[in-house]
């Protein structure tokens, strides 16, 4: 049976007199991949923010897993099986790509061994096991993506909020690493996405939210997203990579 894992509802962020979110709701299945996207400054992060913690909601509610997360904090959301990416990804950077992943990895264990057990095995499902020694802060970007992905994919996450995970990626890097979202959700986890680049979203996503100007534009499957004249008068027609 097919269940909800997020319920976003009548949720609103306000920064002083700026709505950056404004009354948004939709829900989001388990093992969906679903698709968060719009212009810029359309609220897709900050409402990431929300979700994952680091920013309270002004008004509304965020159900996770049947539990009303709007006030934990973001380690809290992180423990019950909620993980996220970074817009401009963050590694630490004197720290070495395996190290890196470990930290990931002890939000569900104390005990270093079995940290690098699971970072090992994390690095090896995105293919960096070759890099495992390098500096992180020395990698390129297609490259520190994955280590970004590989990081969250060590809290054991049910849910993944990606922040386009493809953004500065060519098109061989993207395919990668939408290969290894498929993989991560036919083992289990549910998926949000966050992208611009249409060609990618289209070919990944079971379900799209379009949000605009901090409001919800519209929501379909990627055909009647892709087909549809208020979205492509917004967005899809105004010089994106659709
Ligand atoms: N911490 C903040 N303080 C004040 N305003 C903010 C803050 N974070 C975001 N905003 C504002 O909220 C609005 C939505 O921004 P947000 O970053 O969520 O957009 P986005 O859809 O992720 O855009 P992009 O595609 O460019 O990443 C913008 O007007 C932005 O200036
Ligand atoms: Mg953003």
């Amino acid at each position: 049976m097919i269940q909800h894992l997020l319920h976003i509802n009548h949720v609103s962020k306000h920064f002083g007199g700026n709505v950056a979110v404004s009354d948004i709701s939709f829900s989001v299945d388990e093992k969906q991949i679903f698709g968060l996207i719009g212009p810029n400054g359309a609220g897709k992060t900050t409402l990431f923010n929300c979700i994952s913690g680091f920013y309270p909601v002004t008004s509304g509610d965020i159900i996770f897993d049947n539990k009303t997360i709007n006030n934990l904090r973001p380690d809290e959301v992180c423990h019950m099986g909620m993980a996220r990416t970074w817009q401009r990804v963050k590694p630490l950077g004197s720290l070495t790509v395996l190290e890196n992943v470990m930290i990931g990895a002890f939000s569900i264990t104390n005990a270093t061994r079995d940290a690098e057990e699971i970072a090992i095995e994390q690095l090896r499902s995105v293919g960096l096991t070759d890099y495992a020694q390098k500096i992180a802060g020395s990698l390129s970007i297609g490259l520190k993506k994955k280590l970004e992905l590989a990081r969250v994919l060590a809290t054991r996450p049910k849910m993944l909020l990606l922040d386009e995970i493809c953004g500065g990626l060519n098109h061989t890097e993207t395919e990668t690493i939408l290969d290894i979202i498929r993989e991560v959700r036919n083992k289990g986890a549910t998926i949000v996405f966050i992208e611009h680049d249409m060609k990618a979203v289209t070919a990944i996503c079971d379900w799209i939210v379009v949000l605009n100007s901090g409001e919800k534009l519209a929501e379909g499957t990627p055909e009647e997203i892709t087909g549809n004249p208020e979205v492509i008068a917004a967005y899809l027609g105004g010089g994106h990579n659709a």
